[in-house]
């Protein structure tokens, strides 16, 4: 018999006391908004939605109008949840307070609508990103602050992946867990329980076009993996780029690799591509809670201490051996002044 994910949800509610029901509330109504975006993405080119908004996002990057699209039907259809005290995402400059009272045990919701999403103009798969975190009670109402904890502190992270199938990926803490929209049913069918990434693997995800930019360390352990059977790996690896994280990361889940954002030189507000709220922290505790390892190289991206909501870091996650190799390059090759380094970063992710 299959179970769908209310099904799951219950299961997981009787079993599990360190979450109440109101999360696990929350998390469905994330799971039907995606569900919605799914709709949206399907039907863009027959509605003219593809293509470019013609503005740029709080990062300065362009923004597509089904990033604008996608925003809005998570926006609305989290706002009214009781559970909900604030929200922050990619799209928006600044958190938004929900309506409701403010009560004690509230969550504090975080998502990238659309990761990816230069993929919808060529029909290629794109994704929504989501991490909740508990609202420190202190506080009323909810802060900016509120919303600079460690990942180590998430209580649910997961994505939606629109690509031949939708699918939604998340994890409480108990194993990362994987659905299937069955489109007819409008029902996501547990597809993929306790998805386990294996430890050694073959397969790398890097934009090689930044080689130029990158540290010594990313430099040496790409080299290494294209030089093959000819190098000190002794065997060929393969390589994949899909230019959306739901992508590479969900393969990754499913069999294995390792994906790489790391630090870039260009300029120092490139300290990484990838934002640490909403697109590294739950990718990077659903891949540990799938035996996978997630790093910037330095140390674990869950337990970086945020400053600043939209801040960017370097990413590298997916098998664990591949992961310990490169932490492993990177402690032989220590940032001089690594202080005056972060400050300085800290500075200007701040914008
Ligand atoms: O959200 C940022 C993002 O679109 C990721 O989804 C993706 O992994 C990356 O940027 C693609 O970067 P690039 O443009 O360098 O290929
Ligand atoms: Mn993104």
């Amino acid at each position: 018999m299959s179970i769908n994910l209310s099904t799951f949800i219950a299961t997981e509610c009787a079993s599990d006391d360190r979450h109440p029901v109101a999360l696990y509330q929350l998390i469905h109504q994330v799971a039907m908004c995606c569900r919605d975006i799914a709709a949206a993405v399907d039907r863009s080119a027959l509605v003219g939605t593809t293509g470019s908004a013609g503005v740029d996002n709080v990062q300065g990057e362009e923004q597509k109008k089904l990033d604008i699209i996608a925003n809005d039907l998570m926006m609305e259809g989290t706002q009214t949840h009781t559970a909900l005290a604030a929200v922050a995402s990619e799209e928006m400059a600044r958190i938004s307070r929900t309506s409701q009272e403010r009560t004690a045990g509230q969550y504090l919701l975080l998502f990238d609508p659309l990761d990816g999403s230069s993929n919808v103009d060529i029909n290629a798969p794109v994704g929504t990103i989501f991490s909740i975190l508990k609202c420190p009670s202190a506080r009323a109402p909810a802060t900016e602050a509120d919303f600079l904890q460690p990942g180590s502190e998430q209580v649910c992270a997961g994505y939606a992946i629109y690509g031949p199938a939708t699918m939604l990926v998340l994890t409480t803490g108990d194993g990362t867990h994987g659905f299937t929209l069955e489109r007819d049913s409008g029902e996501f069918v547990l597809t993929h329980p306790r998805m386990s990434i294996p430890a050694r693997t073959r397969e790398f995800a890097i934009n090689t076009a930044n080689t130029r930019h990158w540290e010594s360390p990313v430099k040496r352990y790409v080299q290494e993996c294209m030089a093959g059977t000819n190098g000190p790996r002794q065997q060929d690896f393969n390589m994949r780029w899909v230019a959306a994280m739901v992508a590479d990361v969900h393969r990754i889940l499913l069999r294995g690799g390792v994906f790489l954002y790391p630090q870039d030189a260009r300029e120092v507000s490139r300290f990484g591509k990838l934002r640490l709220l909403y697109e590294a922290n739950p990718m990077s505790m659903l891949v540990e809670q799938a035996g996978g390892m997630s790093s910037t190289g330095q140390q674990r991206v869950l337990e970086i201490q945020p400053h600043a909501l939209h801040q960017r870091t370097p990413v590298m996650l997916g098998s664990r051996e591949e992961v310990e190799r490169l932490e492993n390059y990177h402690h032989h090759v220590r940032r001089p002044l690594p202080d005056l380094v972060d400050a300085l970063r800290n500075l200007w992710t701040e914008y």
